[in-house]
């Protein structure tokens, strides 16, 4: 026997079951990862913290971590003969693979890195990943086909930097977690066929907003707050990491509502996170899981988009909270 497949819960062996070409795919991101959560993990010694003198797509100041990032997942794609192009949020249009823009099988959307306000402070950060099918294989693909509705996603995840570094993926066969051993060098499966509890009574959002919210959420949020004196005759706790992967893997793992929902705040923008490589990748997620995404009127993974950097209401969670919200 091979001695690989003496150990059945590692990422590569559990993928023999996928597409070659997405296993392939999925790998180079779990290679590009691993040397990101390395970055991640070496703190202030990489050198990596702080801003870079530069802003991203949409302006904002970009980190030196968001940068490096950046670089590693886009040369490891380039060097992937299945993916024919990806998009970041680093970068205002998606690259065309040089070598494998025409056959390449798929296009990769990332986040590099999710919640990079918190890396000096040594909490949690994470890579968002949405994998989507290359739509017209064997011409070069160009910026349209990369907009495509979420529920098109062949494969989703992301990479949690925590304490451990884990990458919860859905190939839309459920919902896995591998953990890296550092030692090895490889991803053990310690999670599989995940699922979010219906009820919950914790729920997680930036309060500061409150005020600039619409109705129903400022509704729903008061009616938890009251707790056990008010009409859910229950009292709910509170989350806010302000990383949308660490809020997603708690729910993973304990249930629970995450909002980062339209507000009047800057009504240019009708949401904060980004639906591409953000909401998208989480919503199919959540659905995997038994838990549901939606924008407060429409499934997250109905949406399809307008431009690549589109913005939107995100709401995800255990599915009865989600329900009383909509
Ligand atoms: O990428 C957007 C993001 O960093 C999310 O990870 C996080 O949920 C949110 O923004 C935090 O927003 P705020 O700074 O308003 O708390
Ligand atoms: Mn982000």
């Amino acid at each position: 026997m091979n001695p690989a497949h003496a150990q059945p819960h590692r990422l590569d062996i559990w993928l023999e079951e996928q597409p070659k070409a997405l296993r392939h795919v999925v790998m180079t991101i779990a290679g590009a990862c691993e040397r990101i959560g390395e970055a991640a993990g070496q703190g202030a010694l990489a050198g990596l913290h702080g801003l870079a003198e530069s802003d991203n797509s949409q302006g904002e100041a970009q980190k030196k971590l968001d940068v490096f990032a950046d670089e590693v997942l886009s040369q490891a794609l380039a060097g992937c003969p299945h993916v024919a192009g990806w998009a970041s949020e680093e970068h205002p249009d998606p690259t065309r693979s040089e070598d494998f823009g025409v056959h390449g099988d798929y296009l990769v959307v990332f986040d590099p890195l999710d919640g990079s306000s918190n890396i000096e402070a040594n909490i949690s950060v994470g890579t968002i990943f949405s994998i989507l099918p290359h739509p017209f294989r064997g011409t070069p693909v160009g910026d349209a086909g990369f907009m495509q509705p979420a529920k098109q996603q062949v494969a989703a995840g992301y990479v949690l930097y925590g304490p451990s570094t884990v990458m919860v993926l859905t190939c839309r066969n459920g919902v896995q977690a591998f953990t890296l051993d550092r030692r090895s060098g490889h991803w053990l499966l310690t999670r599989s066929a995940i699922q979010v509890p219906a009820t919950t009574r914790e729920f997680a959002i930036n309060t500061s907003n409150q005020r600039f919210w619409d109705k129903p959420v400022q509704r729903y949020v008061a009616e938890c707050v009251a707790g056990e004196t008010g009409p859910r005759r229950q009292d709910f706790n509170m989350r806010w990491v302000a990383s949308m992967v660490a809020e997603v893997h708690r729910i993973l793992t304990r249930g629970g509502v995450f909002m980062y929902p339209r507000d009047n705040k800057e009504p240019r923008k009708p949401g904060r996170l980004r639906l591409m490589y953000e909401a998208a990748p989480m919503a199919l997620l959540m659905q995997q899981a038994g838990a549901r995404a939606v924008t407060g009127t429409q499934e997250l993974l109905e949406i399809v988009p307008d431009t690549l950097h589109q913005r939107v209401p995100v709401i995800l969670g255990s599915a009865d909270e989600i329900a009383r919200i909509v």
